[in-house]
This record gives structure tokens, sequence and C-alpha cells, in this order.
């Protein structure tokens, strides 16, 4: 389910940082790098920081099993986008993998789907792998409306050239996302069939080889059960990622 590293990897655990992080955060990529020795053999591990440690996190990375990513990107590859960061920027720091379209994004920034789309072209332009990041407010769920916001993001926000590519989608319910609430196993996994269908309908067989991703509160304490739902092939982590015995606890789940 997806490769990392250029391993073949069957669940995917990624850690997402967002605005945490100074130097000294460093200390628990070095832990995390440390105990990659009891991360289950075919679970891969992504740590996204800030934009900042990027270099830093990589350098430490390098020759482990740990990839490091990014959280966001431009749409181009260079030019005047004063404060913004390219794709090639990003894997020139030693990032693997980019989450685009993340709600955090779309909220604060009023990010739409479609310009998702033309940073997913821009990442693989550049040959680093999208993480595409759907999901439905709590308003939406309660509207019955769960399934074509998901569905409707995600075809709106995947470019015709993703056909044959590396990606990872992430469903991550905005409700969830930092509330200590999760989806019933139930509901995790309605909504990561319709998505795989989705999928299948656009891709045909890469669909089956596309990791899907759960977020929203994952922890060490409800990692196993979620993870072993069908169809989820891994784990988009906030807050827990921030330590390295939570991110490798949930790693651990992931048998
Ligand atoms: P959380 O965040 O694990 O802190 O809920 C997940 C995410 O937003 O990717």
């Amino acid at each position: 389910m997806g490769k990392l590293r250029g391993e073949r990897v069957r669940t995917l655990i990624a850690g997402n940082w967002k605005m945490n992080g100074l130097r000294s955060a460093l200390a628990e990529i070095d832990a995390i790098i440390a105990g990659l020795g009891d991360v289950p053999e075919g679970v891969g591990t992504l740590i996204c920081p800030p934009a900042t440690l990027i270099a830093a996190a990589a350098e430490r990375a390098a020759d482990t099993a740990l990839g490091i990513g990014a959280q966001d990107c431009h749409t181009n590859r260079d030019g005047a986008h004063t404060g913004d960061l390219s794709a090639e920027m990003l894997k020139d720091a030693g990032a693997t993998h980019v989450i685009l379209g993340h709600s955090e994004r779309r909220s604060d920034h009023g990010e739409l789907s479609e310009l998702v789309k033309h940073k997913v072209m821009a990442t693989l332009d550049t040959g680093l792998v999208p993480i595409v990041c759907v999901g439905e407010s709590r308003a939406d769920r309660e509207n019955g409306l769960t399934d074509k916001v998901v569905l409707g993001q995600l075809d709106a926000s995947l470019p015709r050239e993703a056909a044959g590519r590396d990606i990872v989608i992430a469903y991550e319910p905005v409700w969830a996302i930092g509330t200590g609430l999760t989806p019933t196993t139930d509901q995790i996994a309605a909504v990561h069939a319709a998505i795989r269908e989705a999928l299948r309908t656009r891709y045909q067989a890469q669909a089956d080889t596309t990791a899907i991703l759960y977020g929203g509160s994952m922890k060490p304490a409800n990692a196993a059960e979620i993870l072993s739902v069908d169809h989820v092939d891994g784990g988009l982590v906030g807050g827990a990622s921030l330590k390295a015995a939570d991110f490798l606890a949930i790693c651990a789940a992931a048998v």
C-alpha cells in the first residue's frame, strides 16, 4: 500500500506537526529514529514538521526508515510569491511527501479544492507524494452530507495527472481534528469504503494500492481499533505525533 523511501508499505503512519516545533523539537525526531527498530515490518513512518525544520529533520532521518514531509506548497515552481514555498524547494530540503488541502488550510486560508488540485499537480511534477486531505464538518455530517462533501472534495482535488502516480488520501472529519472526538468504526468504515469505490471508478486497479489514511484525534489508546477498520491504510496524526513515545505507540498498534 504505497511506498516510502522506495519500500512498499502496507500501513503509513504520518505525523502532522502543524505550526508546532522549534529546533529543540528535533530531539523528538531523534527519539523516533531511535525507536524505529520496534516499528512493525510493513509500517511506513513519516513526520511532517513545520517547513523551518524540514532540512534539519531530513538530515537526521537520512538513511533511516523515517520519511520527512511538508504541510503545504505553492502551485508554482518559483517566482514572485512572497512567503510561499514551492514543491521543488521542499524536495530540495529533503521532503518526500506534502500534505495538501488540510482542513486548517481550507478554513484558515480559504483554500478550495480547485487550488488543492493545482498544488497536487505541482507536487507530482516535482516527484513528491501528495497526501490529499478531505473531510466533512459537523454540520455536514448532521445534515447527511458526509459522502457528498467528502467525495466532492476528493473528485475536485485530484487532477487527471494523478492517474498511475503514487498518491495518498487522508480522510479527516473536521469535527474530529484536535477535539478528542472520533467517529465510530462503522462511520470510518463507511467513508473509507466510499472513498475506495470512488477511486476505483476513477483509477481502476490503482485504487487498491492507494493508501487511505484516517486522521482526527488518533492516539495510542484508539489507534489499534481504528487501524483495523477495512480500507484504513494508516493514520494522519496531529497532536499525538508531537511526542515520540506516542507516535511510536501508534506505529506499534499498526500490526
Ligand atoms: P489531531 O490532528 O490528531 O490532532 O486531531 C489530525 C490532523 O489534523 O491531521
